[in-house]
């Protein structure tokens, strides 16, 4: 049972994966109010060293992990598996940070929306990019009616690379890196344009491209999925975005958002850091230039944010969950706006294996409109079965794919040298 806790006590946190969650164990520090206590990995030899390294125990079964005496949960694990893990924690009397994404289907996403009601814990999902430098600008200009009304967004998280690095982090060809539909990750692609904007979306269309044939890269991975997605999300204002995601050559991540009066987006090459702001004052004597690029600031905690990984974004997550703990308020990436973007990728993927047709993206924020959705198990997961009735949907565009021969050698080669 977690022991009741001060209001200035540390916030005692236990982190699940040791990847990317190895970020969040080394943030949860006494400056931010929190205390790393504890780790969970499956992989053994990996979470005893690195409990060892940071001084706290360590575990490779969750349900153990969880009578450890905590206040905070951070899921890093697999990305398709974080809802069942974050219910399980919020049962448990425990706050949860959740990694992208935060469900798989409708039906988990009914479910963890009535698992922090009822819990009444703090649940943030840990959307990062909202956070970097300019998408902060982004939003304070835009509540600052620099651009007007948001009419029109485009967000983009392009991200190749060689296949020896992503056989290193996509162990084993049911890894879901290896069979993810090219919607799924769509997160880092829509969540600034929710930030900035304060808007959710309602209707998604979704388009899919295939590798080529002649991609060196796939040649030497064991996938059965897309390359990237296209999804145009219609707004609950009226906007419309167009989300661009994975694998294309030129890597970048980029926002842009026009409205009635003017425009904002971050610089494509260069600085990235920076911010464009394109001003045509029509409707008034011009009283600004018509364009400013400009390197702006962070709000607060400069140094510490410009230190931190994915443009500062990483360090903001730390800081938000433990002031929403403190506070007893639920953040701004709340439950309700990281279930509404992960649909976005359900949702997308239907379309795109619809021809592209119209989905709704249902507002969990009603209970209602949960009631019709709690039973929709639609999952595309090749490793689980369908559910009775239910035919498994392909996680290419293509159909169902095959691994051939040589894609599985070139992979273990990798896998073994590790
Ligand atoms: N926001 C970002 O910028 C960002 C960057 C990288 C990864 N991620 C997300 O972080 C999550 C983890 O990604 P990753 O890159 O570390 O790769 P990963 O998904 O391969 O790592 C997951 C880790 O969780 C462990 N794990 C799996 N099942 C477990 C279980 N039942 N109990 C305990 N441990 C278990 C695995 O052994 C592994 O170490 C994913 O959801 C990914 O999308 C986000």
């Amino acid at each position: 049972m977690t022991k009741k806790r001060r209001s200035n006590d540390l916030i005692r946190v236990g982190v699940v994966g040791i990847g990317r969650g190895q970020g969040f164990a080394r943030g949860a520090t006494e400056a931010l109010g929190m205390k790393l206590v504890a780790l969970c990995d499956t992989w053994e030899e990996r979470v005893r060293s690195v409990g060892k390294e940071l001084g706290v125990a360590a575990y490779t079964d969750y349900a153990k992990f969880l009578e450890h005496d905590l206040d905070a949960v951070i899921l890093a694990n697999y990305f398709h598996q974080h809802a069942p893990f974050a219910i399980q924690a919020l049962q448990a009397g425990k706050h949860v940070m959740s990694e992208t994404s935060a469900c798989f289907t409708l039906a988990q996403g009914v479910a963890l929306v009535e698992a922090v009601e009822q819990s009444g814990r703090i649940y943030m999902f840990a959307e990062n990019y909202p956070y970097t430098v300019s998408n902060l600008e982004m939003r304070r200009l835009y509540r600052s009616g620099a651009i007007g009304e948001f009419v029109y967004g485009e967000g983009e998280y392009i991200h190749p690379g060689p296949a020896d690095d992503w056989n290193r982090i996509s162990r084993g060809v049911d890894h879901w890196r290896n069979w993810l539909p090219s919607t799924y990750y769509c997160t880092h692609a829509i969540a600034p344009l929710m930030f900035i904007t304060d808007t959710l979306p309602v209707k998604v269309n979704a388009f899919s491209l295939p590798f080529r044939p002649d991609d060196p890269v796939r040649a030497r991975r064991p996938m059965r999925n897309d390359a990237c997605s296209l999804i145009t999300v219609r707004m609950d204002n009226g906007a419309v975005c167009k989300l661009l995601q994975y694998y294309l050559r030129g890597h970048g991540v980029w926002y842009r958002v026009h409205g009635s009066l003017g425009l904002m987006e971050g610089l494509r090459g260069g600085d990235t850091g920076k911010v464009r702001l394109i001003r045509e004052q029509y409707h008034q004597r011009q009283t600004t230039p018509v364009e400013q690029i400009y390197q702006p600031d962070w709000p607060r905690e400069h140094q510490a944010a410009a230190q931190a990984g994915h443009g500062g974004g990483d360090y903001f997550m730390n800081v938000n969950f433990a002031a929403a703990i403190r506070s007893g308020k639920q953040p701004y990436l709340d439950v309700y706006r990281g279930v509404a973007m992960s649909m976005v990728g359900i949702q997308g993927w239907k379309s795109v294996l619809g021809d592209s047709t119209t989905f709704e993206i249902p507002d969990f924020r009603k209970k209602r409109v949960r009631d019709l959705h709690r039973a929709d198990h639609w999952n595309p997961d090749p490793t689980e079965k369908p559910k009775r009735g239910m035919p498994k949907p392909p996680c290419s565009i293509q159909g169902p794919l095959t691994i051939s021969k040589q894609q599985l050698a070139y992979a273990r080669k990798n896998w073994g040298s590790q």
